[in-house]
């Protein structure tokens, strides 16, 4: 079966910050993460797994997929993917690099750019309104979306992956990566917004006739 892989974008100096949304680039960290996990997807050893993963690098079941012929590569159109992914961009025989709108981050429409301390001392009903229901609170503001917002604009990014012959690299932002987890791992709706996904993590799914396997690679340079 094919594999997904899937992984945040490489830090950028807005997650320095605690800024949301924006189109910031990396921080000097995640264009080293950028470089470390191009060497990695094509040589699988420069990113260190955790420890009980590193061993899985070696056996049987992992290393069915080991060597990567060919990949499709999906970003979202924001500058921090596109730059997590441009080491990708110099083979295009091997990597097929495609750039989806839905795969951007949720928008928090009125409150872009703010820090959350900003939204709390500016907006504490509308702080406390998304605390009480993540994943049905809508951003305010043009195009402000909620988690399940988000998640409805996935599907048919979900159906393409599934439908997909060839492995796939998807290089995306926190709430999306939380979606494509929990619906790959059967996580329930209710836990998408809880979902642990940090930066500099890699995360390869490979789907089985009910459920997934999923190995986890995190960077530690
Ligand atoms: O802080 C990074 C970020 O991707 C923001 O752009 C986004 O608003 C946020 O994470 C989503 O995380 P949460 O739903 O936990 O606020």
């Amino acid at each position: 079966e094919e594999e997904s892989r899937n992984l945040r974008h490489g830090e950028s100096l807005y997650n320095m910050v605690g800024r949301l949304g924006g189109d910031s680039s990396l921080s000097a960290n995640g264009k080293k993460y950028a470089e470390a996990l191009y060497e990695f997807i094509e040589n699988r050893e420069m990113i260190d797994g955790e420890k009980e993963f590193d061993r899985k690098q070696n056996d049987s079941t992992w290393s069915l997929n080991s060597k990567v012929e060919a990949l499709r590569v999906f970003t979202s159109t924001l500058k921090r993917t596109l730059e997590t992914a441009e080491k990708f961009e110099e083979d295009p025989e091997k990597y097929e690099i495609s750039h989806i709108k839905f795969l951007n981050e949720i928008y928090a429409g009125a409150f872009e750019d703010m820090t959350y301390e900003e939204i709390k001392l500016k907006h504490p009903d509308e702080y406390l309104a998304r605390q009480e229901q993540k994943l049905q609170y809508r951003y305010p503001g043009a195009g402000g979306e909620s988690y399940l917002d988000v998640i409805e604009r996935l599907r048919p990014v979900i159906i393409e992956l599934e439908r997909m012959r060839v492995d796939a690299l998807v290089v995306t932002h926190q709430v999306v990566m939380r979606t494509l987890l929990a619906y790959f791992t059967g996580i329930p709706l209710c836990d998408v917004p809880k979902v642990k996904v940090p930066l500099h993590t890699l995360y390869c799914l490979q789907p089985k006739p009910y459920g997934a396997d999923l190995h986890r690679y995190a960077y530690d340079p």
